[in-house]
């Protein structure tokens, strides 16, 4: 399917096999076990007193600034990234509003995608806003003519590609470029592709962040947020860390490391359920619009193509006009489709979005009834026939 299909599969496969599994002795035990800690004892005043000596950030010194658990996640998510070293935190939505405090000041100025998160949106609207930081929404596909909106006191460029609900893929490169050259730091909420699918560091970015929610942890059953920065964004980012006093539950950093593990093979999966299902889709009556990247005949193609090493299972599609009875017959009799807003896990499910409530920069309109959809793990013949019953509930 991919161009990079078979190095990307060989390293990465390996890295999350391997990565994140060296930071103490564990007797043998495969995985870094569960570490529930608050008070560190130390074996002396000299090593008491000595305890945040900064040369070693991994040392276990009290549980709010890690334990060897979490200490393994980190590293674990650094390596498969490509990035200088990785902080984990309590939600995704954290780590976007961490990473951004940690470069902002009042009387400075952020450019956002328009296409971004609707959470993300609302922290920069309300609480950059309450600090008098100048927040700006751009065209998701402006590429290096951001330069236009580049102002003295800009400090950010917030990206997310593709955007949540409508997927456009953004020029990355072409953006940091840009950004570079001013001396802006570029945020990336890369939660869509994960550490496997688009390379940050690669293409220039400064910090990466992930709602470790989806993909990374898989299954649906932890909150979690991680922050990867380059060796140039690590002190602030590592300094505002602390200030926040985030730290994860032990038993979820297990589980999401383990989760690690599978990770390629998970992704791979999912790459595989999505497409086919758009492919379907695409060729339904029903269906306006297919919006997913890895498609040949979408906008975003070309630039996906280029960057990207794979497609998650996350995609959109715009229906032909249908009243919201019709809609609503469709979806709430899915059988395998759940409707749930948090992606990432092994299930299916599907949503309408409204995309067009969040936008300032740029409009969004289509005639008929967006739909996101979230291609899980379950057979993709089962998939289809779920859909296929909705279509006929929906055309009745
Ligand atoms: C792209 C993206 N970024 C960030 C978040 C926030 O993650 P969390 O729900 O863990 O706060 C989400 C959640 O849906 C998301 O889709």
């Amino acid at each position: 399917m991919n161009k990079n299909d078979p190095p990307n599969k060989t390293q990465d496969a390996t890295r999350a096999i391997t990565a994140g599994r060296s930071s103490v002795d564990h007797h043998g035990v495969v995985n870094t076990p569960v570490y529930h800690a608050s008070t560190i004892l130390h074996p002396n005043v000299e090593s008491f007193e000595q305890r945040h000596d900064p040369g070693n950030r991994r040392r276990v010194i009290y549980g709010l600034l890690g334990t060897p658990t979490s200490f393994d996640l980190e590293e674990a998510i650094a390596q498969l990234e490509g990035g200088h070293d990785a902080l984990v935190v309590s939600s995704g939505l954290a780590a976007v509003n961490i990473a951004l405090l940690s470069f902002l000041r009042p009387g400075d100025h952020v450019l956002v995608a328009d296409s971004v998160y609707a959470w993300t949106r609302t922290f920069c609207d309300q609480k950059l806003a309450d600090l008098n930081i100048g927040v700006e929404y751009y065209d998701p596909l402006i590429g290096g003519a951001i330069e236009t909106l580049i102002k003295p006191n800009t400090r950010v460029i917030f990206l997310e590609s593709p955007g949540s609900y409508t997927f456009e893929v953004q020029d990355i490169p072409a953006i940091t470029r840009v950004a570079q050259k001013h001396k802006v730091t570029t945020i990336l909420d890369n939660t869509w592709a994960t550490p496997l699918f688009f390379k940050p560091f690669d293409h220039g970015v400064d910090v990466s962040v992930h709602a470790v929610t989806k993909y990374l942890s898989g299954h649906s059953d932890v909150m979690m947020g991680a922050i990867v920065a380059s060796e140039a964004a690590w002190a602030d980012i590592y300094r505002t860390h602390k200030l926040f006093g985030q730290c994860v539950g032990p038993d979820d950093a297990y589980a999401t490391l383990r989760a690690i593990r599978t990770l390629p093979t998970r992704l791979r999966a999912h790459e595989h359920q999505g497409i086919a299902l758009a492919n379907w889709l695409a060729g339904r009556d029903e269906v306006a619009e297919v919006l997913h990247p890895a498609l040949p005949g979408d906008p975003g193609h070309a630039l996906w193509r280029r960057d990207f090493l794979g497609a998650s299972g996350l995609f959109s599609i715009v229906l032909a006009p249908r009243s919201r009875q019709a809609i609503l017959d469709m979806v709430n009799g899915l059988s395998l489709f759940g409707i749930g807003a948090s992606w990432g896990g092994y299930e299916s499910l599907l949503i309408p979005v409204y995309p067009n409530q969040y936008r300032t920069a740029t409009s969004w309109h289509r005639a008929g009834q967006t739909l996101r959809i979230h291609a899980g793990l379950e057979s993709l013949d089962d998939l289809i026939a779920d859909l296929e019953a909705g279509f006929a509930r929906l055309n009745a």
